[in-house]
């Protein structure tokens, strides 16, 4: 659908010359991670090696995909940046704001008739800016993507955690905050922390009951929830190969819940199958001609730990089906007897009230045929279910074809619910409960990837866990969480004793995939006469105005608030209920802060307007200095900023008029979103001075006009009693970020440059 070949052969053309740059610098043989990611630098050929885990590198990825939620504010963004196209092929999709509640049909209408302004801005942005759109229900972004636009060896970004579902086709695909996306569709540079490398050797072969989704459960056992941060994930051996590209799929998917920055695999024939059977025959010709530099050198793989940061083995002849949960996807328990007794001694539901089945980590045609084969055996020996069944296919291609081949059909005979070509559930979009949070104890097992409480249905006592799409469906048929499927019997309508035979299916369709409207929308190639409509009055949708810059005078500032302790993303702008806002940045900046604690009271959501010396909530405070053209700043603790990669974290203040963030210490992504958007972000060089700023400070900047790298700042506070301290600060700004100070913006300075 629209790949660009082009872009792909170019790619290739270059792999060899690149690898070779990479390997003679680095002076050893290299890992697949290593590969792409030197491969695919700013400033081309490598010129020297990076630090694994320490240095910063400015990378081009191949493309950006978006999800509708998320893609609202970065292409407000992108609109101010003053390009006529975007400078890297880009993808849009619809398919969080799309409610599970009836049925598809009825879903979806009611979405569009709920979120239509948010579907419209999002085609007619796309239109405009030579964006490939995907309409609701054309299917799940990470699905869409392995299906049309993945490939060995590529390098892509997307707004949404987990982007790195592509790595099952080969690629190095992370997800990034909104604030990246635009850099890199204004045409700049991506930057990363060089990862860590972490090798998963795969020996053995998959069999009987055990899932590709089985071993992604087992790494988050080994790793934990934080195991895999600031690493990419490899998987190599027998047993990577023996899998299809899907189930690879679905392994990546889940690294995002280990942490890990990305996973991904080898080239190999499960990914030349796939890409064929997805139409893309040329991108696997092309693949097939550099094979050896879309997979490691052997010499790595013959010999892990002497390449590799870490070095995990699993036997997946050994491995049985897991289910991991509740509340956490790294607390794995082996079906049977052990569920039976953790179960009992933590006091979970045994009874199972839910089975689903989809989401962007187990929703492909393979996925969909295991699980019906065990919905069929049901039909067949006469079994009932015992909990509701619910099926979100990943794409309207896997759906169609499905439907076509008679899969959806089976699940249909037992009741099961087919929702929509979306995440529905896997979002929160489950319209399960009229009162989620008073809603009983319960669980639920799907085979999503993550499972915190509340994440499915917003009921805090839903236990949900999480398993492979076969072994949710017989959990559903038995009702039962400590189910064996391999060893337990069941009774059916007629009181004979059943069991399950192991689950079938196929990797793909044996007709080929078939549909009639996949739910694409290509941009039009001129697309300088569309024209993006937003209401005035839209309360979910607002243009944005560049913002002025800040100046270099900054005199009798007012301190908004001293944050105590952990100061998170989510405490400078809560998600929640604010999402409905986030292509809104006036009505989601009442959000501003709310979650800070202030240092001088303790209380969240409570500072001293010194205006008139009340105090009330800070954004209602902050927007009384904003409208008497008072600036304020922000003063925080070590980490400040740390969490998502959300860039409204620092678009809220900036709109609201803070024009500095002063802290012991940033998270470094949100240091660099608070530069992006023209702010002062800036440490203490002596982290003690937090406790010399008191809550009536008048604050000036003594000498912001000589702001120059590796420089450091005077402010000057003066208190209540007219005694002052001059407190030093650091700043990690360089030539070019101190520009975005001066003209406004990042985006400011793209679009004079552009102008
Ligand atoms: Fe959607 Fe859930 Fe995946 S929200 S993108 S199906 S993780």
């Amino acid at each position: 659908m629209a790949f660009d070949i082009d872009m792909i052969k170019k790619v290739y053309a270059q792999v060899a010359e690149r690898v070779d740059a990479a390997r003679e610098v680095t002076g050893k043989p290299l890992t697949l991670a290593e590969k792409i990611l030197y491969s695919h630098l700013w400033d081309g050929k490598a010129k020297n090696a990076f630090k694994r885990g320490k240095d910063y590198v400015d990378f081009a990825p191949d493309r950006i995909a978006c999800q509708d939620a998320t893609a609202q504010m970065a292409l407000l963004q992108f609109m101010q940046a003053g390009k006529k196209k975007v400078a890297v092929p880009t993808t849009v999709h619809c398919d969080h704001l799309i409610q599970a509640k009836v049925g598809a049909d009825k879903d979806l209408k009611s979405a569009m008739d709920t979120s239509s302004e948010v579907f419209n801005f999002l085609e007619s942005v796309s239109d405009k800016y030579g964006i490939g759109f995907w309409k609701p229900g054309a299917g799940i972004i990470h699905q869409v993507v392995l299906e049309n636009y993945a490939f060995p060896g590529g390098m892509m970004i997307g707004t949404d955690s987990h982007t790195v579902n592509a790595g099952g086709l080969g690629m190095v695909a992370i997800g990034v905050g909104g604030a990246d996306a635009v850099d890199v569709m204004a045409g700049m540079p991506w930057e990363l922390k060089f990862p860590k490398l972490i090798g998963v050797k795969l020996t053995g072969k998959l069999s009987g009951w055990t899932a590709p989704k089985d071993v992604i459960l087992k790494v988050a056992e080994i790793l934990t929830v934080k195991g895999g941060t600031g690493a990419i994930v490899e998987y190599f051996g027998p047993g990577a190969t023996s899998m299809s590209c899907t189930g690879k799929g679905t392994i990546c998917n889940m690294g995002a819940e280990i942490g890990a920055t990305t996973s991904t695999f080898g080239y190999d024939e499960s990914m030349e199958r796939y890409l064929r059977a997805t139409d893309r025959e040329d991108v696997a010709d092309a693949a097939n001609k550099v094979k050896e530099h879309l997979t490691a050198d052997p010499e790595v793989y013959a010999n892990p730990e002497q390449y590799f940061d870490q070095v995990i083995e699993i036997n997946l002849s050994e491995l049985g089906p897991l289910l991991n949960g509740p509340f956490t996807p790294d607390l794995s328990t082996e079906v049977g007897v052990t569920m039976t007794e953790k179960a009992k001694a933590n006091d979970w539901p045994l009874q199972v009230e839910w089975g689903l089945i989809g989401s962007c980590t187990n929703s492909s045609y393979e996925d969909l045929s295991r699980a019906s084969s065990i919905a069929q055996q049901a039909l067949d020996k006469g079994l009932k279910m015992k909990a509701e069944l619910g099926i979100n296919p990943g794409s309207e291609q896997v759906r169609y074809t499905a439907e076509r081949d008679g899969i959806l059909g089976i699940f249909e005979k037992l009741d099961a619910k087919i929702f929509t070509n979306a995440c529905g559930p896997c979002i929160g979009q489950w319209a399960r409960y009229s009162d989620p949070k008073n809603a009983p104890k319960n669980s639920i097992v799907h085979s999503f990837n993550r499972n915190f409480a509340k994440r499915a249905d917003g009921n805090p006592n839903t236990h949900a866990f999480v398993a492979s799409p076969e072994l949710t469906a017989a959990i559903a048929v038995s009702g039962r969480l400590d189910f064996n499927p391999l060893t337990d019997k069941l009774i059916n309508e007629e009181g004979q004793e059943v069991m399950f035979e192991e689950p079938t299916g196929w990797e793909l369709p044996p007709k080929g995939f078939e549909v009639e409207d996949a739910g694409y929308i290509a941009p039009q190639e001129d697309g300088s006469g569309v024209e993006v409509n937003v209401s005035p009055t839209s309360e979910r949708l607002q243009l944005l105005t560049p913002f002025e810059p800040i100046g270099n005078e900054i005199k009798g500032a007012k301190l908004l608030i001293k944050a105590f302790g952990k100061c998170t993303t989510d405490h400078i702008s809560m998600a929640g209920p604010w999402l409905r806002y986030r292509g809104h940045l006036d009505n989601i900046s009442n959000n501003c802060l709310i979650g800070a604690v202030n240092a001088y009271n303790k209380k969240t959501n409570f500072v001293k307007n010194q205006l008139n010396g009340e105090y009330d909530g800070v954004p209602n405070v902050q927007r009384a200095y904003k409208a008497a053209g008072v600036p304020t700043i922000v003063v925080g603790d070590h980490n400040y900023g740390e969490g998502s990669s959300r860039e409204h974290a620092a678009m809220e203040p900036r709109h609201l008029g803070v024009v500095a963030v002063i802290v012991k210490s940033f998270a470094r992504i949100h240091e660099t979103n608070l530069k992006k958007q023209g702010m002062l972000g800036l440490t203490f060089v002596n982290e003690s001075d937090y406790d010399k700023i008191q809550e009536d400070d008048t604050i000036n900047f003594l000498d912001l006009h000589e702001f120059s790298p590796e420089k450091t700042l005077n402010i000057e506070f003066v208190h209540a009693d007219g005694s002052k301290d001059i407190i030093e600060v650091n700043h990690t700004y360089n030539h070019a970020q101190i520009e975005w100070f001066k003209e406004g913006s990042a985006l400011n300075l793209i679009k004079k440059q552009n102008a």
